[in-house]
């Protein structure tokens, strides 16, 4: 079978049909994915059938991976999977503990773990259960937010660097080990600059993080909370996004050094089921 890529004609996304993720990938066959993922930021695989160890190995290609911190405390609750490179995203309770993390509400838009010095250059999700309803994921193309962005917060963000908070996940929570956001000038978390270049494909991306408790250093809290309100307007403009009504089997690999991305909240009397690796990155430049 040979390997197709279809854009999802939106301003980001593609899918890619012909490939069995179940299987060990031809060295050529990996190429066309890896360029297919530079060239649209987000990939859709559909009907996979992949077990922990083949997420795993289809994961590798794209380089070294982040353990999961069920058993750390980067993210809230979460029981060890079958093997530490597996995360587990879910709402199901066992026993009253979670099995995964992120519940069922809706996580705001954010990109992955930007909070940390070298924040991961990718994630994958593999659905497992989905609920009827709800539960949708968005994309959104920071290429595409960097180059529309009027003059004036062009030149703002260029010269300027924000502070992403450690202590709150995207569905809202506090992490363990942390205190509740108080003062956004004083949160836990790391400084990056606002527009990134990606390494790989030399494109220029706003490189937000999450809106909730940033922080623009050496502006006054006022100053700092309406540039970030204008900046985030734009950002969440539905010309820059694509949205995924999941299937079960269906597999996701985003590209957090050029995307943004958020999931609508659903029914917590249904189950979601995801597995997910998380692909190391580098320093933001
Ligand atoms: C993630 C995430 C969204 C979803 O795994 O990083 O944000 O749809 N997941 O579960
Ligand atoms: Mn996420």
């Amino acid at each position: 079978m040979t390997i197709e890529v279809h854009p999802t004609g939106a301003a980001l996304g593609a899918e890619v049909k012909g490939i069995d993720l179940s299987q060990p990938l031809q060295d050529g066959d990996m190429d066309a994915v890896r360029e297919a993922w530079l060239d649209h930021q987000v990939l859709l695989f559909r009907g996979q059938q992949v077990s922990d160890d083949a997420l795993i190995r289809f994961s590798q290609y794209f380089g070294e991976l982040n353990l999961s911190p069920a058993s750390a405390t980067d993210m809230a609750g979460g029981q060890a999977a079958s093997r530490p490179e597996i995360w587990i995203i879910s709402n199901v309770v066992e026993n009253g503990k979670p099995i995964g993390a992120l519940g069922d509400k809706e996580a705001d838009w954010h990109t992955d773990m930007s909070y940390v010095a070298e924040p991961p250059k990718g994630s994958v999700l593999y659905s497992l259960e989905i609920p009827p309803a709800g539960g949708d994921t968005s994309f959104a193309n920071m290429y595409r937010a960097f180059e529309t962005l009027p003059d004036d917060l062009r030149r703002f963000v260029e010269a300027h660097s924000c502070h992403h908070d450690s202590s709150t996940t995207s569905v809202g929570e506090t992490r363990a080990g942390f205190a509740a956001a108080m003062d956004v000038r004083e949160m836990p978390g790391e400084v990056h600059p606002m527009v990134r270049t990606h390494p790989e494909t030399g494109g220029k991306a706003l490189y937000l993080g999450r809106r909730r408790n940033a922080y623009v250093p050496g502006l006054s809290l006022e100053e700092s909370e309406a540039v970030l309100d204008r900046l985030w307007a734009h950002c969440e403009k539905p010309e820059f996004a694509w949205t995924h009504q999941w299937a079960v089997g269906d597999l996701l690999i985003w590209d957090n050094r050029c995307t943004i991305h958020r999931r609508d909240a659903f029914d917590p009397h249904s189950r979601r089921v995801m597995h997910r690796t998380q692909i190391k990155g580098g320093k933001v430049f």
